[in-house]
């Protein structure tokens, strides 16, 4: 395939950020194709893959489309399968692999381990024909195919990702219930949040959310400072992955680093974890823009007029008795209490949390892994 070539790109986000994501993808300079639950489509070339891969926030893996078809027979899904330009990617000593296939209640074709064999033999017989070959050694690059069912369409996509994009590279170590990063940054888009506004998050853990922030500020994006599956293909320019992460390096706004302007403040009960903050801030290089203490919410305050409590407290399901619950969410009414002009957004499992604050909010279903969550955000009288 050319380098200029033209194909549909695939951005899975979580379930309920599909805005969000395609709100980031308009600002990054991309028109939106389409989107379904749980993903965003544009078109783009190879660079954008490398963009997309370097810059995206809230968006879990870039997948390049192969085809889409309908299936409704494991017949179909070989001929079909077996029809799409495979050696467009993989070359003849290629190690190709094809994930567990991810499929709806609505398709007939159920069994993903049968799916995922299919297609692997419809690859296979139709790379040996192409290549004139019975062996193929599998023995070069790695290409990571992704198989999709919805309503009995396939969609066969090939991984330039590989670990998901929320593995930024600067949390080496985290917490019992850390958020994703990729989740904490739609968060963050979903309130006005922008430099030079505060955000104070009394129940850090690892520092995600103010890490996060502290990037956007900084204009430094997520992938610049880790790998990808796709690095080696030959279908990059030479040398353009290197040229882009150059680009993206210089962009960072060194000098608002150097400013130390504190704007964003977190806060831990749990001494080990703003230790963990510390060294996750430094790899993030953004330590100078960051307070981090080690302090119970109770003794938590700001004398600022305006400012955005965005939190992550515990839910009581995973890491936590009633005690530390009803201490962190009472606490959290008292802080918010105190703060009377500030907004404030809250990702939770604990759907008494209207309980514990007494007051109307704004709910917005969520997913934080396999946990159904609401963010609940409270507005207040931030005008601007
Ligand atoms: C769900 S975790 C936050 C995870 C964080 N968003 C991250 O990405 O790592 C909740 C955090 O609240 C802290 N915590 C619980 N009760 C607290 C309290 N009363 N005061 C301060 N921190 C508390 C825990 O130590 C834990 O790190």
């Amino acid at each position: 395939m050319q380098n200029s070539s033209h194909f549909k790109i695939i951005l899975p986000c979580h379930f309920g950020l599909e805005s969000v994501a395609k709100r980031e993808l308009i600002n990054l300079g991309y028109q939106i194709n389409s989107v379904v639950d749980g993903e965003v489509t544009v078109i783009g070339n190879f660079s954008d893959v490398i963009k997309l891969n370097l810059c995206l926030r809230t968006c879990e893996r870039v997948m390049i489309e192969i085809g889409e078809f309908k299936a409704t027979t494991f017949e179909e899904l070989y001929q079909n399968t077996k029809s799409l330009k495979f050696e467009d990617f993989v070359g003849i000593n290629d190690i190709f692999i094809i994930k567990k296939a991810n499929q709806d209640k609505f398709s007939t074709l159920h069994s993903s381990t049968s799916i995922q064999s299919i297609v692997k033999k419809a690859i296979v017989d139709r790379l040996m024909a192409i290549y004139n070959t019975n062996y193929l050694p599998e023995k070069n690059n790695k290409y990571v195919f992704r198989v999709k069912f919805y309503k009995n369409n396939c969609s066969i996509r090939l991984d330039t990702t590989g670990e998901s994009l929320h593995k930024r590279g600067y949390r080496k170590t985290a917490g019992i219930a850390p958020i994703e990063e990729t989740l904490a940054s739609a968060i963050i888009y979903l309130t006005p949040y922008k430099r030079g506004r505060i955000i104070l998050d009394p129940f850090c853990g690892s520092g995600t959310f103010l890490i996060e922030a502290a990037m956007m500020a900084a204009n430094i994006y997520p992938g610049i400072n880790r790998n990808f599956y796709c690095e080696d293909w030959i279908q990059f320019k030479k040398n353009e992955w290197n040229e882009q992460r150059e680009y993206y390096k210089k962009i960072i706004d060194y000098e608002y680093i150097e400013s130390n302007e504190i704007k964003l403040y977190g806060y831990d009960y749990d001494s080990n974890m703003i230790d963990i903050c510390l060294k996750n801030a430094k790899i993030a290089k953004v330590d100078n823009l960051i307070h981090f203490e080690h302090k119970e919410i109770n003794k938590v305050f700001n004398k600022e007029k305006y400012g955005f409590i965005i939190t992550n407290p515990p839910y009581g399901e995973r890491i936590s008795d009633i005690d530390v619950v009803n201490n962190a969410y009472n606490g959290l009414n008292k802080l918010y209490k105190s703060l009377d002009s500030w907004s404030m957004y809250v990702i939770s499992s604990n759907e008494k949390i209207k309980k514990y604050l007494g007051r109307e909010s704004k709910n917005r279903k969520l997913y934080n892994g396999m946990i159904k969550t609401y963010l609940y955000s409270y507005i207040g009288k931030y005008k601007n």
